[in-house]
């Protein structure tokens, strides 16, 4: 079965248990510097988790394509990816337990007609206050899974929340006990079954498909945990997985989604997949990163030595390093000729591709000069007998974004070993390095949860909508929202525009901006039909991911307003709240896309 077919089932599957279907939200979140990218569709849903009103009520269903970083390095096993799709349903205080775990054993065995035999459910153990999940237990021998087929686990299996296990969970963060499940393949397996495999076991055997979450626990500042004011459900499950277990073929990496590419990097560099386990690994992280890759430039994210755009270029260049361990240095062109077929599969990547093509092409031969360079630079160095250590594999890695594997396989062919005290040493440096980003990333997270920084992201989430309705009054209404990110110290939009502005449009702009500001101008929200909005001029952005009913932001008088935008807020509720705003750097980031930086004053 093709995923996409996966996908509309499972959608129509909950529509017609009355769900509403919610538009995903972009990889990067607009207003969120918590956290890199999206990585879970219950992302966008945490203040309705917590018990605000969602405008499309309690039962939400939708498909959110989603980024993992942390399992980058796991992407060579035919189960991981980088970016992949979640299929997610929720319960916004609504049903519980009892409805939806018999809803997702029917939708796997009667819709998708999976095996029941080859099904296995893990419950939770227990955890200090929190009890073992008996209920769940007895729901799915109700249904008729065999006892046989029943996993219990703790806290480290079975508990999901954004970090983790309760214990890692920071003081705000929520989470629940939940319930997976897992497709069992016809592989050959250890015969000693129960004993040293079971269903989350890494041995390739078993493949979880799906997780309820009972999303029903805040974490306090003392370290408790506190009972939210519902219970909610926070379905996900993994879409190539779902499609694998179909196939009944453990290798994810055949489906529908990836035969494309996988044949064309087969045809780039002479040699076919399942030709041997290591070449697979690199066909399977070539496939996955251009995945990752050609979505988020379809965003709008560009390759950059920061945040998303670092995420961005590594994932590039580890994807033409494996075209090199393939045998076969790649050109630009061709890297985005193998890319290619994903178009078909994502609208978003469809409708900017000509964006995404230039953009990868020149990343990819940027990097191929590096590693030009670099190649150079070692063969110079295996020349002239000079000593290749930990240190001086590590600067390569820093100046050229060499990866050690490379360093290690050029030595290997000019028969030279890189002893295990140089790879500590790389690994050593490479620490220092992970570390400092490491970091970088728990101050972001440390940053977002501040309330302060809460409300400067909403006032400046508000100067962006202003900053939208004032870049079309002074340029025209050609100018179309492309991307947006905010941080604790600016905003950033993308927009449609052939040319930089000149000094007299920034300043038009600014001024206008300002002069909204000084206005008082209330801002505004109702929920109504995309249509009616529509009708009303509302702006949207990403369309056809929109819900059937949205939120629309005003600024300004109900009759004679200066902004009217679709969008999920938050927003401050005067203009005069924002202070002032001052562009601080405008840049062209592709054919017609221009970027400005701007920031409160
Ligand atoms: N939030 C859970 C997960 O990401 C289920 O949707 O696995």
């Amino acid at each position: 079965m093709k995923t996409s077919e996966i996908r509309e089932r499972y959608l129509k599957f909950f529509i017609a248990k009355k769900h509403k279907v919610v538009a995903p939200s972009p990889l990067v979140l607009e207003n969120d510097p918590t956290t890199l990218f999206t990585s879970s569709g219950m992302q966008q849903l945490v203040p309705y988790l917590k018990g605000e009103k969602h405008p499309e009520g309690k039962r939400l269903v939708d498909s959110q394509p989603s980024i993992r970083m942390q399992d980058l390095d796991e992407v060579a096993d035919n189960r991981h990816y980088t970016f992949f799709e979640m299929l997610g349903n929720w319960s916004l205080g609504d049903y519980f337990k009892a409805e939806q775990l018999p809803w997702v054993w029917e939708f796997f065995t009667k819709e998708l007609e999976l095996d029941p035999k080859r099904l296995y459910v893990s419950v939770f153990e227990g955890y200090e206050d929190v009890p073992k999940d008996t209920e769940s237990f007895e729901i799915w021998k109700k249904i008729g899974v065999p006892e046989s087929h029943i996993f219990f686990y703790g806290a480290d299996k079975n508990w999901w929340s954004r970090a983790g296990a309760p214990d890692k969970m920071p003081a705000g963060e929520i989470g629940g006990p939940d319930s997976e499940i897992f497709y069992e393949f016809d592989t050959p397996h250890d015969p000693n079954f129960g004993k040293f495999c079971h269903p989350n076991c890494d041995c390739g055997r078993f493949l979880e498909i799906g997780n309820s979450v009972f999303m029903q626990y805040k974490k306090l500042e003392n370290g408790k945990l506190e009972e939210l004011p519902q219970k909610n459900v926070d379905f996900g499950g993994g879409l190539e997985r779902i499609a694998a277990a179909v196939n009944d073929d453990p290798d994810t990496y055949h489906i529908d989604l990836f035969a494309e590419v996988v044949r064309k990097i087969g045809e780039e560099v002479g040699v076919s997949y399942n030709t041997d386990s290591e070449k697979n690994k690199s066909f399977r992280i070539i496939a996955d990163h251009l995945r990752a890759a050609v979505n988020l430039l379809a965003e709008g994210v560009v390759p950059s030595n920061k945040l998303q755009g670092y995420a961005l270029r590594r994932l590039i260049r580890r994807a033409m390093f494996h075209f090199h361990l393939l045998g076969s240095g790649i050109s630009g062109s061709a890297v985005s000729f193998v890319a290619e077929d994903y178009r078909n599969h994502y609208g978003n990547v469809h409708k900017n591709w000509e964006f995404v093509k230039e953009n990868l092409e020149v990343e990819a031969t940027r990097f191929e000069s590096a590693l030009k360079r670099g190649l150079a630079k070692l063969t110079h160095a295996v020349s002239e007998n000079l000593e290749i250590d930990g240190k001086f594999a590590f600067d390569l890695y820093q100046t050229e974004g060499f990866p050690l594997e490379l360093t290690m396989e050029i030595l290997g062919q000019n028969g030279m070993e890189f002893s295990q005290l140089q790879k500590n040493t790389f690994e050593a440096e490479f620490e220092k390095h992970k570390e400092n980003s490491r970091s970088m990333s728990a101050g972001i997270f440390r940053g977002g949860l501040e309330s302060k920084s809460d409300e400067t992201i909403t006032r400046l989430h508000t100067a962006t909508h202003l900053l939208h309705a004032a870049l079309r009054e002074i340029l025209g209404e050609h100018v179309g929202q492309k991307g947006s990110h905010i941080t604790s110290d600016r905003l950033r939009f993308d927009f449609s525009h052939p040319n930089k502005l000149t000094q007299k449009e920034i300043e038009g702009v600014e001024g206008l901006i300002n002069e909204k500001i000084k206005a008082n101008l209330p801002v505004t929200f109702a929920v109504m039909s995309l249509e009616r909005a529509i009708k009303e001029g509302a702006l949207h952005f990403f369309a056809e991911k929109y819900g059937s009913e949205v939120k629309v932001y005003t600024i300004g008088d109900k009759e004679n307003w200066f902004s009217k935008e679709v969008c999920g807020g938050p927003h401050v509720r005067n203009t005069s709240e924002i202070g002032g705003v001052k562009i601080i750097k405008q840049e062209k980031i592709g054919s017609g896309v221009i970027r400005v930086y701007a920031a409160l004053r």
